[in-house]
């Protein structure tokens, strides 16, 4: 299949690209490096450095011949779209729209587009949501990324465009940014392994649906091949920030404890998912121990660091 990976030389988007060049499709990327890295970009991939809001956006489709979109390019800093809502709805809804019109014009058959269950269902603290709960989105970004949602669902309705949306948990692995949705994990490998403090905002016992990349990667890929529909994608389990601090400090040696810090306003307590319907209808369950994760994503830093004291 031809097909298109918006926000390809990203965490996520890097890893979906990685398998779909495995399984032999052709993948054009559309990335502006926003907070992709070139290094992430798999090189038998096509890269086209361009916003998804620019106009020109309509040249890569018409070049091309694209079956299917994973739509991933995305602002994706909760904080930052507290701070500045316009741009997060700018690059989040407007860039989104201009990917669907041409989707459209161009005769796209499907389009799975990366949402977020971490920011879909408000604070979780007596269940584990599941996609049939009403949305409650508490931020910015969570409202833009369901928007999308309402977006993909008039188009399907009208167009015939089909879609899967996946709300993702707190996605980790190999690649991630600090940034990220589950940067916790990249900032506190990160640290841990060069031996620096390490900040717990609150008690630690704020809990996440933390969810390898590479069960997400499974998930679009079976995604694209079976139908349409809203899945929630995590383990349906949920750990804490003491938990994984532990976790990660005996993976890496760390030898000191945490430093405990005021809570941040703003953070929910407790964010989990229902995963029944993906395991049902997508066949997919979370493959990875959070253990076992953790040890890949920690040896993905420490080759990081090894490679930049080389250069140093
Ligand atoms: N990481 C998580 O835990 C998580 C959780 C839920 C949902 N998601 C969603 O998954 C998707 C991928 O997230 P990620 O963690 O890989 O983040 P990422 O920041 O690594 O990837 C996003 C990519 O989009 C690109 N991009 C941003 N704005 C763009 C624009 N205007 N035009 C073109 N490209 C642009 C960035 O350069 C980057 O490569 C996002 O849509 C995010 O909202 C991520």
């Amino acid at each position: 299949m031809e097909i298109l990976v918006t926000g390809g030389a990203g965490f996520i988007g890097s890893h979906i690209t990685d398998r779909l060049i495995k399984e032999g499709h052709n993948v054009v990327i559309v990335d502006n490096l926003y907070s992709g890295k070139r290094e992430n970009k798999n090189p038998a991939a096509d890269f086209v450095k361009m916003d998804i809001r620019d106009k020109e956006a309509e040249g890569v489709f018409k070049k091309n011949n694209f079956d299917a979109i994973f739509h991933l390019a995305a602002q994706m800093d909760v904080r930052k779209s507290i701070e500045d809502p316009f741009l997060d709805a700018d690059i989040n809804i407007l860039g989104g729209i201009n990917i669907l019109q041409n989707a459209v014009k161009y005769n796209v058959r499907k389009v799975v587009f990366a949402s977020s269950g971490g920011v879909m269902y408000g604070e979780c603290a007596d269940r584990y949501p599941e996609e049939d709960e009403y949305p409650n989105p508490l931020c910015p970004y969570g409202a833009s990324k369901l928007a999308m949602e309402f977006y993909l669902n008039f188009y399907q309705d009208n167009y015939g465009l089909d879609s899967a949306v996946l709300r993702f948990g707190n996605v980790y692995g190999p690649r991630q940014d600090p940034h990220g949705e589950a940067g916790v994990i990249a900032i506190f490998a990160g640290r841990m392994l060069k031996g620096e403090d390490i900040y717990i905002f609150g008690d630690g016992k704020q809990v996440r649906d933390y969810v390898y990349v590479g069960d997400v990667v499974e998930a679009n890929i079976r995604a694209l091949k079976k139908g349409a529909g809203v899945y929630n994608i995590g383990t349906g389990e949920s750990e804490s920030v003491n938990e994984l601090f532990d976790i990660l400090k005996e993976i890496t040696g760390y030898g000191k404890d945490a430093v405990y810090e005021a809570a941040r306003s703003g953070e929910l307590q407790v964010s989990r998912l229902g995963v029944k319907k993906a395991a049902e209808k997508l066949g997919v369950k979370a493959g990875v121990s959070f253990k076992e994760g953790l040890k890949e994503t920690v040896e993905h830093f420490r080759e990081k660091i090894r490679e930049k004291r080389k250069q140093d």
